[in-house]
């Protein structure tokens, strides 16, 4: 199953997936996480993209489709494939249509994740993620069990990242509202949507997502 995670920032994109890898072997494709990686490594992408990030405007849509292009083609896991914050525009909307019927695959749904703006603000300004594994952890609403050790991996070291702070998220949410919401519209006319409530617990949250991903799609 190939599903989108579609959702504003902060709404659990990356938490959700990653216990979707854990429990159905599928694999995430986050171009966030793909474009923070580039940075790390210093190519010529992490380069072009640094600012822009850190500013919380979107990265141009043909960077975005070559590093999900290239992740699509090769090996994928029995599960599928998560796509976590891609696509992001339309025209990122229509080439992953382009690229899936290119190679044979479908595209089974699309969970959107709902989260009031103030919720998010107070999300992402507290977030912290493990730096070996990714995990991702909230200074209030989910700590780690030890003080300072990462539950999944037993990692030591955790960072906050450039865009987690309120003016860039407030520039993030207005592209999120202006860019990716008119998917919304988009995925529910191909019968692909499932709205799910993100303001539920982690759990709450994930125990609606599994059972979006069971029903047949009727809308
Ligand atoms: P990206 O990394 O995708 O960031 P985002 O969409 O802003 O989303 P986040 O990662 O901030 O949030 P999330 O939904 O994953 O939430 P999380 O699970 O971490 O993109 C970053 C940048 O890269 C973009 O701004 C852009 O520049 C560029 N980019 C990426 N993709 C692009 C594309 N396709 N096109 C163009 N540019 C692109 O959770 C957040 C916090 O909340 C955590 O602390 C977590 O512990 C907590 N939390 C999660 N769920 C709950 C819950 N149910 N209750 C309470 N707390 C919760
Ligand atoms: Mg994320
Ligand atoms: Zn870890």
């Amino acid at each position: 199953m190939n599903i989108i995670l579609l959702g504003p920032p902060g709404s659990g994109k990356g938490t959700q997936a990653l216990r979707l890898v854990q429990a159905l072997d599928m694999v995430q494709l986050s171009t966030g996480d793909m474009l923070r990686a580039a940075r790390k490594s210093g190519t010529d992408i992490g380069k072009t993209v640094a600012a822009v990030m850190d500013r919380g405007d979107l990265v141009t849509d043909d960077i975005v489709i070559s590093l999900i292009r290239e992740r699509l083609t090769g090996d994928l896991p029995a599960g599928g494939a998560i796509l976590d914050g891609f696509p992001r525009t339309l025209a990122q909307a229509d080439a992953l249509g382009a690229l899936l019927d290119g190679i044979g695959m479908t595209l089974d749904r699309v969970i959107e994740m709902k989260v009031d703006d103030e919720a998010l603000v107070r999300r992402v300004t507290g977030r912290f993620t493990c730096s070996d594994c990714g995990a991702v952890y909230h200074d209030d609403t989910h700590r780690t069990q030890t003080e300072g050790i990462c539950d999944v991996c037993g990692g030591r070291r955790f960072t906050r990242r450039g865009d987690d702070n309120e003016e860039s998220f407030r520039i993030r949410l207005l592209a999120y509202y202006r860019e990716t919401a008119p998917l919304i519209g988009y995925y529910h006319a191909l019968g692909k949507l499932r709205p799910v409530n993100g303001s539920a617990d982690i759990d709450g949250v994930s125990a609606e997502i599994r059972e979006a991903l069971e029903e047949g799609v009727s809308s």
